[in-house]
Formats: structure tokens, C-alpha cells, sequence
């Protein structure tokens, strides 16, 4: 299920009003398109960026030999339709992303191809508006006044099947987002929570903002916990292995009073230790007998209350389970998925190893984890 994304890239930036053209403006020592391309690289199996005419060389100078570049049209419609004409064979589903965004993050594109992959043919980003909306004629009277509550500020990345984006260019017409070509077609466009720091720059002041943001990022509070957990495999060739909150049929599970799911403990300690609220012993442990043989992710949603009840949020968490099985990449997917909704949606990464046949891991007797929680400072 390969993920293109498509970059305008091609403006001028005449509103920000600077001597380049606005995606090769610097922000915080790099230009606007490389934190674009960064934000987006890891989802992406293809990146095609369309460049301002010109600048194509060094756009690709610039961006390296794994992006595409293309030359961008007269207005961003054509900007996007050109990259559209390269889009690989592949491409099930496209991500279309203004450089004008470079701080939109991973985890939103993330969120994006999830509701793709569960379906919508159109999900797009937006935000509540804090302001009230008023539409006026062109001698400046007010003609109407929508109810703020319905209205959405807009962002990027928008995602769409390949098929929706394709069919809704080819209608000829001209818009300030993709998104407002689907509607024309009456194909259904959802939209889901955008990000502030999504913002788009448009004039000298957004770029003050969009510097604040990233440092804004710097000064908050950052705490980093660690946390490990290992079970033996049980002699019982009936006990259910559960594993990063999945059941896996065919494998024995470990011996423990839980249901011995040590990504999930493990991560639980990592977030404890961040947070600086003790351990699952000490939460979770005899003096709380109605935790006895909890879940994995029961554990992890009240780890959650408690981390968030010490004031912090969690920015990312990482586990690495350790042993000779089960396999876990052609699950990996899975077990992210479960394990951050089981944490309320956050950024979790998963990975495995062997250890060449040392240790009680490597011997087969057993498995265990090791994570980290990188928490922040509400
Ligand atoms: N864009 C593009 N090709 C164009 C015009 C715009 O690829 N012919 C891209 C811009 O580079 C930007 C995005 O579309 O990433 C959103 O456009 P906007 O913010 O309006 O950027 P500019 O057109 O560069 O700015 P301005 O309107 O101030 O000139
Ligand atoms: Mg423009």
C-alpha cells in the first residue's frame, strides 16, 4: 500500500515578501521544504516536491537524489498537477502537503493515512476558529455571518485516494486547496483535528511565530523514563500469549499473575519513571488487588491517568522486545496501533531482537522489553 506525497513547493512567496522564493526562506537553519520533507519523509514511499521554474536543480541539490522534483506550474493547482503526472504506478494513496507548513507534523500525516486506510476517500486537517467569520460584497458589507461553531480553519496534509485526487484535477479548475476540487465531485471529505503548529507562512509575522513554536518546543519541561520487564515462557502449552496488547494464537505465552505482556509493563515503567510517579509495583501492585491479572492495556490507560494527572503529556515512547519469538515485524504495524490507542493515541514505536542465542532470551526461555517515554511538561 505504497504513500506518495506531493509538495507545492512552486510560489513566490510574494506576501512574505522575502529575495527567495518562499520554500527556500530559512527557519531555524533550514529552509521551509526541507522541514517539509522531513516532517513527511517517514510515511512517504515517494516524495515529489514541484519547484518554482529555475530552481529545479537547486531544490534537488538540496533535497538529495531520493525526492523528486518537478517544475511547478503558474498557480498551485497546476504546481500540484504536475506532480500528479509523476505519480508512481504504486500509489494507493496521495498526501498533499503546502511547503508553506514546514512544521506539520508526522504523527498529523500519520493520522491522516489512517483514515484513509480505514476507508474515507478524502480526510483533510482543520481547526476550530477562534475569530467569527463574516462573509461581505465587494463594497465591504457584511452579507452573511456562518455560524462559528460549524467553521474549520484548513491545513495540509490533505490525503485522498489516488483515484479521487487524479478524477477531481482533471476538472480543470482553479482552488487554494485540493480538497475544494473532491467537494466539486460531491465525494465526501472528512475532516479531522488539525495542529497548531501546523501554521502556514504567509507574511514575515507567521515565521516569527513558527520560530517560537520550535523553541517554544526546547524550553518546555522534557523528562525521560526507562522501564524493563521479562517472564519465562510457560511449561503450560495452553497459556495465551498477549504481546503489545495483541493476542498472538499459535504462540505459548509466559508464566506471570498478569497476562505477562512485557512491551506493555515495559512501558508502563518507562512512563512512571518519567514521570517520576514509582513503578507498576508500586501502583499497580498486591496493595491493589483489583489489578490482579489486568491487561496490558488496562495498565497502560491507568499509567496514562497517572502521568497526565502529574501534569505531563507523552511525546513519544519507544519499546524494543526482546526474543527469539514471536516475529514481530510482520505485526509491527498492529502492535503500534494498539499500544498508542491503548495510550490515548500518542507516538509509540515498536521494534524486536534476537540476541544470538545468549541469555535466557536467546536460550528461548523466555522474553523481555525495554522502553523508553520521552514526557513532557504540560
Ligand atoms: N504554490 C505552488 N505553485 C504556485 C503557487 C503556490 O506550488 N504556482 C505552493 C506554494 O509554494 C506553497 C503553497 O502552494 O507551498 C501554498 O501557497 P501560498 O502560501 O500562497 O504560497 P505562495 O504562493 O508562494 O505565496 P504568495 O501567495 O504570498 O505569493
Ligand atoms: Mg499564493
Amino acid at each position: 500500500m505504497s504513500i506518495s506525497v506531493i509538495i507545492p513547493a512552486g510560489g513566490s512567496g510574494e506576501r512574505l515578501g522575502a529575495k527567495l522564493p518562499k520554500a527556500l526562506v530559512q527557519l531555524a537553519g533550514r529552509t521551509l521544504i526541507e522541514h517539509a520533507v522531513a516532517q513527511m519523509s517517514p510515511i512517504a514511499d515517494e516524495i515529489i516536491v514541484a519547484a518554482p521554474k529555475g530552481l529545479e536543480r537547486t531544490f534537488q541539490e538540496l533535497l538529495g537524489s531520493e525526492v523528486i522534483v518537478v517544475t511547478g506550474g503558474i498557480t498551485r493547482t497546476e504546481s500540484v498537477n504536475a506532480g500528479l503526472r509523476l505519480l508512481s504506478k504504486d500509489a494507493k494513496f496521495v498526501l498533499v502537503h503546502d511547503a508553506a507548513r514546514p512544521l506539520a507534523s508526522t504523527d498529523l500525516a500519520r493520522r491522516i493515512i489512517k483514515e484513509l486506510q480505514a476507508g474515507a476517500d478524502a480526510v483533510i486537517p482543520g481547526l476550530k476558529v477562534a475569530d467569527t467569520i463574516k462573509r461581505v460584497n465587494v463594497d465591504g458589507f457584511v452579507t452573511k455571518t456562518p455560524n462559528r461553531a460549524k467553521l474549520r480553519a484548513i491545513q495540509t496534509p490533505q490525503g485522498f485516494t489516488r483515484e479521487t485526487l487524479v478524477t477531481a484535477h482533471k476538472l480543470n479548475s482553479e482552488a487554494t486547496d485540493d480538497a475544494a476540487l473532491v467537494e466539486e465531485l460531491d465525494i465526501p471529505v472528512k475532516v479531522i483535528l488539525g495542529e497548531d503548529r501546523a501554521l502556514k507562512i504567509t507574511t514575515p509575522d507567521d515565521l516569527g511565530r513558527a520560530q517560537r513554536f520550535l523553541l517554544g518546543a526546547v524550553d518546555r519541561e522534557l523528562r525521560v523514563g526507562i522501564g524493563t520487564d521479562a517472564h519465562a515462557f510457560s511449561s503450560d502449552s495452553s497459556r495465551l500469549m498477549s504481546l503489545a496488547c495483541l493476542q498472538w494464537p499459535g504462540e505459548v505465552g509466559v508464566d506471570g499473575h498478569s497476562d505477562g505482556d512485557v512491551a506493555a509493563h515495559a512501558i508502563c515503567d518507562a512512563l512512571l519513571s518519567a514521570a517520576q510517579c514509582g513503578d507498576l509495583g508500586s501502583n499497580f501492585g498486591t496493595s491493589r488487588p483489583e489489578y490482579a491479572g489486568a491487561s496490558g492495556a488496562k495498565l497502560l490507560q491507568e499509567t496514562l491517568a497517572i502521568v497526565v494527572a502529574a501534569g505531563y503529556s507523552i511525546s513519544n515512547v519507544s519499546v524494543q522486545i526482546v526474543g527469539n519469538r514471536p516475529k514481530i515485524g510482520p505485526r509491527r504495524q498492529e502492535a503500534i496501533d494498539a499500544l498508542s490507542a491503548a495510550l490515548g493515541g500518542a507516538s509509540v514505536s515498536v521494534s524486536a531482537t534476537t540476541t544470538d542465542g545468549l541469555g535466557f532470551t536467546g536460550e528461548g526461555k523466555g522474553l523481555s522489553a525495554i522502553a523508553t517515554a520521552l514526557i513532557t511538561r504540560n
